[in-house]
């Protein structure tokens, strides 16, 4: 029996969604935030590239997108395009940056309520994000929703188990965490500031399973960012070794930021 198709998102009656408008703030630009950051820009465009090879998609979805910085890059590998982002900021910036590619839509929305019906969006991509979603239920709950039963999505993890944090809670003799942590300083800490955390990708993953989403593969990425090595190290080197060196270090989760493609079904 076909589907019916609800425009009613999954968290409505469940819990009073917070509204994540923090990338409003005056002070922040997000934009800036992208200079001297190409390796990282690159590093990512080279990990969506490798978990959509040969696929093609009808609509994709690039929730909490920001400004729009990968959303042309998505371009080649969907018909269509849209911009969900629940800060009013971004989709400003965003209209000026996307001038040249009016095709692709900008939306207000946060991930706990996406406005699309059942099954209507076959590739969801959701990155750096993650870090600002302490407990992703509802957002998982909703992307499996939207998406349809052939769909695709990537969910990019900040990795709390990268190797850095590996050597220090090993040299500390302490174990790794399994429920997100909280790395915004103490001096900083403010009750209404937007949450800020690392996770553990195993506990994600089974976060994503309770969803109905299963991961299918995954790519540790931004492996070589470093402050120095990018001062010493020309960038296409950099790259040349991010490319080769994605897929084996995720299986150690290696690096700061985890990309996890992940089916429905
Ligand atoms: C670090 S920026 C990343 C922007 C973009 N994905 C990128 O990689 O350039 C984090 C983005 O997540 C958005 N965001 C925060 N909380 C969100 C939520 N609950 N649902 C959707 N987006 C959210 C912010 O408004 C911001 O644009």
């Amino acid at each position: 029996m076909a589907k019916t198709a609800s425009k009613t998102p999954s968290s409505v009656g469940k819990r009073a969604p917070k509204k994540a408008d923090h990338y409003n703030d005056p002070e922040h630009n997000y934009l800036r935030y992208w200079d001297g950051r190409q390796y990282e820009h690159a590093a990512e465009e080279i990990a969506i590239r490798k978990l959509l090879r040969g696929r093609h998609f009808r609509h994709a979805v690039d929730i909490g997108g920001g400004y729009g910085r990968l959303c042309v890059f998505l371009k080649r590998f969907a018909d269509r395009v849209t911009l969900a982002e629940p800060s009013q900021k971004q989709l400003d910036i965003a209209k000026d940056f996307l001038k040249d590619h009016p095709e692709v839509d900008r939306k207000l929305m946060q991930a706990d309520q996406l406005d699309f019906a059942d099954g209507s969006i076959d590739l969801i991509t959701m990155i750096r994000v993650m870090h600002h979603l302490p407990d992703p239920t509802v957002e998982f709950s909703e992307i499996s929703r939207v998406l349809s039963d052939d769909g695709y999505a990537i969910i990019e993890v900040a990795n709390y188990l990268h190797i850095r944090n590996r050597l220090k809670h090993l040299l500390k003799g302490e174990r790794m965490p399994v429920k997100p942590v909280d790395i915004r300083s103490t001096n900083h800490k403010h009750d209404d500031d937007i949450a800020f955390v690392n996770h553990n990708p195993h506990t994600v993953i089974r976060q994503l399973e309770h969803a109905g989403l299963h991961v299918i593969s995954s790519l540790s990425v931004s492996n070589l960012r470093s402050v120095r090595l990018k001062k010493i190290v020309p960038r296409e080197i950099m790259l040349g070794a991010e490319k080769v060196v994605q897929r084996p270090l995720a299986l150690v989760y290696f690096g700061p930021s985890i990309f996890l493609l992940v089916r429905k079904g």
